[in-house]
């Protein structure tokens, strides 16, 4: 008898690639053990575009009210795309919308496979980084200023009585001036999403997560010193009695000590970053790691909410060839570990542990296939030792499978 489920998982289809694979997935690893309920919400780029973006929303809805969502990859559709997929609107991003339904914060952390080493010679266990996804630079105000003179910070209240000004600079020639903010609210929201993340993975991994955060608020004593400080009262307040009976600390340090400890460390701590430096952080540890196939992805929101996704793209060149009669070796391993996540998400909050247990052994069975010697052309490049030969993501989907 399949393993059965009591509540349904927001099912997100994708794109391109992904979506061929999403499907390849689930007939040969998962519904062939599980008896899979979803709510299915085809994000697929024709479909958002014909619901004029109703269906994304719907799906984040979904997520909210079911309380895990699995995503596949999506095309953000460009000027290109119009043509291509003879669209009616450009979109924003799905991500973009979830993230913004769900209030969440996005936490990758590589999948570690003994015959890819990391870069950094001394990382053993994996880093996981969660980026804060609002403000600062990325809405930030900005202004070319021609000529000499005074740059000044105005605030003016809503009921538009309190005003106060703070020089920047008095420019003694023209330059260039940036205005950028954050909200409490955000950022407490993003400490939250921190700890549940690190104590979820406790939960998950059975090894307690240490949470690193680092600004640099020697220097930017007002923002990032309110950063730090917000951090810190939502641990004390809200996150110690839980963290401490987990064995989940939290550190804080400047941000250049964090980079110079990070490189130096062993790694297998979650680091919780501000906007600018996980977007820049994240690419680093993935680029240091080999793969964005070889990551897991999931939105967190503040509320406990969790949504697993593939950390990389829609493999549009790949599926060209495959359009054409190519049989590719696109990696899935980051899209089964987002349904692993999933499931194993949907068995903690339903107590199915045979479900669990099931999730463990396709995470398990992904893993020692590829240390076996077989895996897909990305990887094989990067192994060691070098495979005999590469597989196709089908013959390497059925080689999990025969292992599962
Ligand atoms: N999470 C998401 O939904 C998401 C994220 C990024 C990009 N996109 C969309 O994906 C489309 C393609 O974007 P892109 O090319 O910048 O990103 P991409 O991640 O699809 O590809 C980037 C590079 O990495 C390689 N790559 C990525 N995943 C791979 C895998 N699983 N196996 C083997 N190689 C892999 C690709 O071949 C390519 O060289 C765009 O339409 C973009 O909007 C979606």
């Amino acid at each position: 008898m399949k393993i059965q489920m009591k509540t349904p998982i927001a099912e997100m289809d994708g794109d391109e690639m992904t979506r061929v694979l999403w499907a390849v997935v689930k007939d040969k690893l998962i519904t062939p053990f599980v008896d899979l309920k979803t709510e299915y919400y085809d994000l697929g780029l024709k479909h958002r575009d014909d619901t004029d973006d109703k269906v994304t929303v719907e799906a984040a809805e979904a997520t909210k009210r079911l309380g895990v969502g699995v995503k596949c990859a999506t095309i953000t559709a460009n000027a290109a795309r119009k043509p291509e997929y003879n669209l009616k609107q450009l979109l924003p991003s799905p991500n973009a919308t979830i993230r913004a339904i769900l209030d969440g914060t996005v936490f990758r952390k590589p999948i570690a496979v003994s015959c890819m080493q990391p870069s950094v010679a001394t990382w053993e266990k994996p880093i996981a980084i969660g980026r804060h996804a609002y403000g600062d630079v990325y809405k930030a105000a900005e202004m070319q200023v021609p000529e000499a003179g005074k740059v000044e910070l105005v605030f003016s209240s809503r009921g538009g009585a309190e005003t106060r000004r703070v020089l920047v600079a008095d420019m003694p020639g023209p330059g260039i001036v940036q205005g950028m903010h954050n909200l409490d609210e955000s950022i407490a929201n993003f400490a939250r999403c921190c700890f549940t993340y690190a104590l979820d993975e406790t939960k998950h991994t059975g090894v307690p997560l240490p949470v690193w955060f680092a600004t640099k608020d020697t220097i930017s004593k007002i923002y990032d010193g309110r950063f730090k400080e917000i951090f810190q009262r939502v641990f004390d307040t809200e996150y110690k009695a839980k963290c401490d009976a987990a064995g989940v600390t939290y550190f804080y340090t400047l941000i250049d000590d964090a980079v110079a400890r990070v490189i130096k460390g062993e790694g297998g701590f979650l680091w919780a970053c501000k906007n600018y430096d996980g977007d820049v952080m994240s690419d680093m540890i993935a680029s240091a790691c080999g793969s964005l196939a070889m990551m897991t992805s999931v939105l967190v929101s503040p509320t406990g909410v969790f949504e697993y996704e593939a950390a990389h793209g829609t493999v549009q060149q790949h599926y060209y060839r495959y359009q054409k009669g190519e049989k590719v070796s696109t990696n899935p391993v980051a899209l089964i570990f987002a349904w692993t996540g999933a499931l194993a998400k949907r068995a903690e909050l339903d107590n199915l542990p045979e479900l669990a247990a099931f999730a463990k052994r396709l995470e398990d069975a992904t893993l020692s296939t590829i240390e076996a010697g077989e895996m897909t052309g990305d990887l094989a490049r990067l192994a060691s030792p070098k495979p005999n030969k590469t597989l196709d993501s089908w013959q390497f989907i059925d080689a999990i499978a025969k292992r599962l």
